[in-house]
Order: structure tokens, then sequence, then C-alpha cells
């Protein structure tokens, strides 16, 4: 059974009350939901985990390797600046999917900037809370 970890980086907590002309009007609690019910109709093990600190991020993101065959990472702003949790990324080889709810290509010039892009296995923005559910799809694929 693949095990596969999700996190939620700052302001994620949000959703569902934040800007949601751009990130939907579904809460976090129920996106959650429709995660865990996704990766088990997958026959995936799945753990979700949010944070606003980047700190606590790198912290997963290392405590992940060896334990997870996936990461599904939201890093949120920091996705655009944090060489920290790039460097956490490249330092394990558990493969990472960078995932965004809005398209950041369509927005400010700042997002479209990915510090994290170029040490991930891919990424998928833009479909709203369903790029979750492609993220864990392209687990499932993955050899
Ligand atoms: C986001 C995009 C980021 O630019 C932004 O800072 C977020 C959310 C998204 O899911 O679309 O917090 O990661």
């Amino acid at each position: 059974m693949k095990k596969i970890m999700v996190i939620h980086g700052p302001n994620l907590n949000m959703v569902g009350i934040r800007e949601p002309g751009i990130y939907g009007k579904t809460g976090i609690d129920q996106i959650n939901d429709e995660i865990l019910a996704y990766a088990k109709g997958l026959g995936m093990s799945c753990e979700i985990f949010h944070s606003n600190h980047e700190g606590e991020i790198v912290d997963k993101i290392q405590q992940a390797r060896g334990v997870f065959d996936g990461i599904v990472l939201n890093a949120g702003a920091y996705t655009h600046y944090s060489i920290a949790i790039r460097d956490a990324i490249a330092a394990i080889d558990t493969p990472v999917i960078e995932v965004h709810l809005s398209n950041v290509h369509a927005r400010e010039e700042f997002r479209h900037v990915s510090v994290i892009a170029p040490v991930c296995k891919g990424g998928i923005y833009g479909f709203g809370k369903s790029v979750y559910l492609l993220a864990l799809d392209a687990f499932a694929k993955m050899d």
C-alpha cells in the first residue's frame, strides 16, 4: 500500500473563507475529507498536515523520508521564496508533487516563480481542490 503525505502550507487553513473567487468556497476540513476518501478509493494510505510555519514544514518533509512514498505539497506563499523548503525537498529521495489551487501563472508576477519546482517530481495547478486528487492519481500511476 502506498503511503502519501499531504502538506498544506500557510493560509491554506483559511481556504473557503479566504478569497473564495480564487481559492473556492470549500473549507479545508471538507477538502481533507475528500482527499482521504479519494486516497482510500485508490488503495493508498494518506496523512494530512497543515502548518503556517516554514520550519514545521521543513521538519515534516524531513520526517517523511523513508516513511512515505510521496508528498503532495501546497507550500502556499513559501513556494515563491522558501529556499529552506526547497533544500528540504532536495535532501530526500521521496518524490514531491507541487500543487496549487489557483493558476499561479495567470496571477501576479511574483507567483510565476516557484523556487521548489526544480526539485519536485512535477506540478499540478489551477484546478481548485481537484489538484490534490490529481496528485494522488499521479502517485497511484507512478512506478
Ligand atoms: C497557492 C498560491 C500561492 O501563490 C498563494 O500564496 C497561496 C495559495 C494556491 O494554492 O493557489 O497561499 O499556493
